[in-house]
């Protein structure tokens, strides 16, 4: 199957990405040592649908000395590294079909160019490839083995279809496993994030006040990064656990209605719809920057600010500035795409490091287990987020205490007490 891809003469620098990442993944590293030994992928094609970037291309690498024929595509429209890509398809001969910046119509045939490639395995970030298969590639379902998703948005979607009845295939929810979603969702999100948005606007955070909306891994990971750099942070939730876990960390709580007089950079990740909607926007201060790091583009309701707005200019690369009928300016970042995936290069690799091990070693668990599983979204067995970790803590230097045979005793027995 034929790539589609920006520009073949990128290779050169996507290769010297890629490899700078593959030397910040040393977990992955590994995994594909043993890969390459066992090829437990051998004669299976993989389509998988994530963000194109660096330490995407090392998952796809490792999927192909397990012995894989891999395609990739983009879950985003706009996260796609154009110069990774090309060198996945020249020096890796993987087909990829993403261009940076495709539109929505190129997007969607490039997932259904993943599909066409006949699969046995699919991977999503954000479970837009499964829900494709289900709504117009039926047939094509029993031919699938299992798919891995990434991301919390993708599971929450895929939970949704299997209360409905309409899942059709295992799921392993990738993005459940703690050795993820502590780390990809909370110091990944954190750091990319701000670098988004610092890229973007050059904005001094110290000082600032940020507006979180959401507190959940992604959005502890945001505040807790944006005070560090000396913002005051303030957070908006709607769940009261949540809430209280961010007063008591030490951030403002407030609704978003009061938020909007104090705040200014605002940055959406809790994974709803229209979370900044037009009634907001006409209360923040002039010059408010607004962003999104939650995975789809729907949190920040963009039909409503341009009804309220008189006139809009690109005023930098990922800055649309927006003035308002009362002649306000209001700057939105990236469209409200993912401003760390847009304007940065998505989490660092140290973290994907993690995240794509259990990509990985879930793949091989399917194919072992396939027909066990039913049409359910699964965990990622306890089995394979321990020995993450242990992979990563060992690869990071770091030692730890075991348990003595007595302290394993007592915690096992119910008869000691007091
Ligand atoms: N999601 C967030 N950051 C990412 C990255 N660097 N690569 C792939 N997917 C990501």
């Amino acid at each position: 199957m034929k790539s589609d891809i920006k520009n073949l003469e990128l290779a050169k620098k996507g290769k010297r990405r890629i490899e700078w990442a593959a030397s910040l993944m040393p977990v992955l590293r590994l995994i594909g040592e043993e890969f390459a030994k066992k090829k437990p992928f051998k004669g299976k094609r993989i389509s998988a649908c994530l963000h194109v970037t660096a330490e995407t291309a090392n998952l796809m690498r490792t999927l192909k000395v397990g012995g894989a024929e891999i395609f990739l595509c983009a879950s985003n429209p706009l996260s796609t590294q154009d110069d990774v890509v090309a060198s996945l398809v020249k020096d890796y001969n993987i087909v990829v079909q993403a261009v940076c910046g495709e539109d929505r119509k190129t997007y969607y045939k490039h997932l259904k160019a993943a599909l066409d490639f006949k699969p046995n395995i699919t991977m999503d970030d954000g479970a837009d490839l499964v829900s494709e298969l289900h709504s117009k590639r039926k047939e094509q379902i029993e031919d699938i083995l299992g798919s891995m998703e990434e991301t919390t948005t993708g599971v929450v979607r895929l939970r949704a279809m299997e209360k409905d009845g309409a899942l059709k295939l295992p799921i392993i929810s990738v993005n459940d496993a703690l050795t993820k979603h502590f780390f990809d969702n909370r110091y990944g999100t954190g750091q990319s994030t701000l670098d988004g948005i610092v890229r973007a606007t050059d904005v001094l955070i110290a000082g600032k006040t940020v507006v979180t909306a959401g507190y959940g891994w992604c959005g502890r990971g945001f505040a807790m990064r944006a005070k560090g750099m000396g913002a005051n942070v303030i957070v908006c939730e709607v769940n009261p656990v949540k809430a209280i876990e961010a007063a008591m960390d030490g951030f403002m709580v407030m609704p978003m209605s009061k938020a909007v007089n104090l705040g200014d950079i605002f940055c959406t990740l809790t994974g709803d719809m229209n979370v900044i909607r037009s009634e907001h926007f006409g209360k923040m201060k002039d010059g408010a920057i607004v962003c999104n790091s939650g995975h789809f583009n729907v949190e920040i309701d963009i039909d409503g600010l341009k009804k309220i707005s008189k006139s809009k200019k690109q005023a930098n690369t990922f800055v649309e500035q927006y003035v308002l009928k009362s002649g306000k300016k209001i700057n939105l970042l990236a469209n409200g795409r993912l401003i760390n995936l847009a304007a940065a290069e998505g989490h660092p690799a140290g973290v994907m490091d993690m995240s794509f091990a259990n990509q990985a070693l879930c793949t091989e668990y399917v194919i072992e287990n396939y027909n066990k599983l039913e049409n359910k979204v699964y965990p990622v067995p306890d089995k394979i987020d321990k020995l993450v970790a242990e992979l990563k803590l060992r690869a990071m230097g770091i030692k730890i205490d075991r348990l003595t045979v007595e302290q394993k005793k007592y915690l096992n027995s119910w008869r000691v007490g007091t």
